[in-house]
C-alpha cells in the first residue's frame, strides 16, 4: 500500500511571523492526521521550518535547487546547502519554474540528479498546459518529461522520488481537474512506468497538484493512482491545509 502524502508548496508566500503562524497551527491539528505531511518552503525560511518541525510529524524541504554542486552561480543553492537545513523534499520542475525561468526537461532532468545524489527526496512535476490538453497532446507532453529524467537517472532512481501531476491549466486558477481527468493521467504515468519497472511504478508516490481545496481534496485522493496533494495556496491557511491533510 501506498502511504497519501500531502505536501504545501508556499510559493514565494510567507514571513518569520506568518510562518509561525501558521506551522504551529499546522503541528496543532496533526494528531488525527495519518497521511504523510510536508511543506516546502522558500530558501530563507528553511532553519525556521527546521527549528519549528524538528522531531514531529511533518517534513520540510525546498521548492528548487540548483544543478551544480558548488561555484560562481550567483543566487542559487545547492543540493547541500538544502542537506544543511536537514531538508528531506525538494521540488523539481515546477511548471512556473519551467515556464518563468525557462528551466527545460533537461536542466529539470539534472535538478534531480542532484537532488537524488544528495539524498534529498525530488518532488517531480510534470503536466501540461491549457494549449496542450486541448489539441489532444497531454500524454505526449507528460511523457516527454518523465523521459528526459529518468534517461539521466534511470528507472530505479525514480524509487527514491516523487511525482507530482500539475496540469498547468489548473494551478492557482480556481479550476481542478477532475478526478476522473487526474486519475486518467495519473493511471497514464503509471502504466508507462509499469512497463518500465513494475516494482518501481506501483510502489511511486503520484500526487496531484492544481487548486487542491479542503472541498475537493477527498474525492481526487480518492482515485486509484492519486496518492495526495503537492497544495499551493491552499497550504498557506493551517485549517484549509490539515483539512486536506484528513482528507488523505
Ligand atoms: P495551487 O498550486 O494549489 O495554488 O493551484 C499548486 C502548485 O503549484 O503546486
Amino acid at each position: 500500500m501506498r502511504r497519501k502524502l500531502v505536501a504545501g508548496n508556499w510559493k514565494m508566500h510567507g514571513s518569520l511571523s506568518e510562518n509561525e503562524t501558521l506551522l504551529r497551527g499546522v503541528l496543532a491539528g496533526m494528531a488525527d492526521v495519518k497521511a504523510a505531511v510536508a511543506v516546502c518552503v522558500p530558501f530563507p525560511y528553511l532553519h525556521q521550518a527546521r527549528h519549528l518541525l524538528a522531531g514531529g510529524p511533518i517534513a520540510w524541504g525546498a521548492q528548487n535547487l540548483s544543478q551544480h554542486a558548488k561555484g560562481a552561480y550567483t543566487g542559487e543553492v545547492s543540493a547541500a546547502m538544502l542537506n544543511d537545513f536537514s531538508c528531506r523534499y525538494v521540488i523539481v520542475g515546477h511548471s512556473e519554474r519551467r515556464a518563468l525561468y525557462g528551466e527545460s526537461d533537461e536542466v529539470v532532468a539534472e535538478k534531480f540528479a542532484a537532488a537524488l545524489a544528495a539524498g534529498l527526496t525530488p518532488i517531480l512535476c510534470v503536466g501540461e498546459t491549457l494549449e496542450e490538453r486541448e489539441t489532444g497532446v497531454t500524454e505526449q507532453v507528460v511523457a516527454r518529461q518523465l523521459d528526459a529524467v529518468i534517461g539521466r537517472s534511470g528507472i530505479a532512481a525514480l524509487a527514491a522520488s516523487v511525482l507530482a501531476y500539475e496540469p498547468v491549466w489548473a494551478i492557482g486558477t480556481g479550476r481542478t481537474a477532475t478526478p476522473q481527468q487526474a486519475q486518467d493521467v495519473h493511471a497514464f504515468i503509471r502504466a508507462k512506468l509499469r512497463a518500465l519497472d513494475a516494482e518501481v511504478a506501483d510502489g511511486l508516490i503520484i500526487q496531484y497538484g492544481g487548486s487542491v481545496k479542503a472541498g475537493n481534496a477527498a474525492e481526487l485522493f480518492g482515485q486509484p493512482d492519486i496518492d495526495g496533494g503537492l497544495i499551493g495556496g491552499a497550504s498557506l491557511n493551517a485549517d484549509e491545509f490539515l483539512a486536506i491533510c484528513r482528507a488523505a
